[in-house]
């Protein structure tokens, strides 16, 4: 595509929804001892299903990390059981809460799942292109990108042609506002912001890690985070509130591009019969 071509002149509709942090435990287990991840993510699933015919055509569901708390392959298990609920196809990259080598051999069957290194992959969809980038430092809070997953990014940006691409990884690597959550956001996001700001073409970035909505930009592209499945990080309007969570506020993220990109949240309430006005 080239810049300030006609919206009405792009041939395909491409949606992609985002969904992130389900943090699931191993099966009867409970998050901080009382919220049901597992309940919630079944929850948001049968939603987004049921708002598929409205929303169609949909492509795939990319979870965009802490698809478990433990990252024990227990708990890969459950969240694979609770996926086979999903109405599309999906592929993950990993959070801070996961565990690489876990996560590999749960899901080592998956096209997406590179055999070996970073969890990081690329899907061409007709009109898009996804990338998944792994930001996860085994046993740390904070991300990082290794400087395989910055050649890997290198070429894959450089291969685009200028075909839209959403770039997914957990770790938001601008401000979120959240003092707490920056302190363990992306550390030393130089590299990747020189990778991004000498990419001209059209790209949108979708995180996750604080479990709520925060839309910005990084490196003269859009980013935004996606709410989580069960449970949000409270906001931090004054930079010194300690962190804490609070069940709800979940949701997706309904990526679509027709020539450009438009990010829609989608939330419990969309899932009930809608009323018109009278
Ligand atoms: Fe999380």
């Amino acid at each position: 595509m080239t810049p300030g071509r006609p919206i009405q002149a792009y041939d395909f509709m491409t949606r992609i929804l985002q969904i992130s942090d389900p943090h699931i435990l191993p099966e009867g287990q409970l998050f901080q001892g009382s919220l049901d991840t597992a309940a919630a993510l079944r929850r948001l699933l049968r939603g987004l299903a049921s708002l598929l015919p409205r929303i169609a055509p949909v492509d795939r569901i990319v979870v965009s990390g802490d698809l478990t708390e433990t990252g024990c392959p227990a708990a890969y298990a459950h969240f694979s059981k609770l996926m086979q609920d999903s109405p599309l196809p999906w592929l993950a990259v990993p959070g801070n809460h996961d565990s690489r080598t876990a996560m590999r051999a749960a899901f080592a069957a998956r096209d997406w799942m590179p055999a070996q290194g970073p969890v990081n992959w690329r899907q061409d969809l007709p009109g898009l292109t996804l990338l998944g980038l792994d930001t996860l430092v085994e046993g740390a809070a904070h991300g990082a990108l290794s400087a395989d997953s910055c050649d890997w990014l290198a070429e894959q940006l450089g291969s685009l042609n200028g075909r839209p691409a959403l770039l997914f990884l957990h770790h938001p690597p601008m401000d979120t506002g959240i003092q707490a959550m920056n302190e363990i956001g992306l550390r030393t996001p130089g590299r990747l912001a020189e990778l991004l700001r000498a990419h001209s073409g059209p790209l949108q970035i979708g995180c996750g890690h604080i479990h709520r909505v925060c839309h910005s930009t990084f490196a003269a592209h859009p980013a935004i985070t996606a709410p989580g499945v069960s449970h949000s990080i409270v906001l931090d309007p004054d930079g010194r509130s300690s962190l804490s969570w609070a069940p709800g506020g979940t949701g997706a993220i309904l990526h679509s591009f027709d020539g450009r990109f438009r990010a829609d949240l989608i939330t419990p309430a969309d899932f009930g019969p809608p009323t018109p006005f009278a």
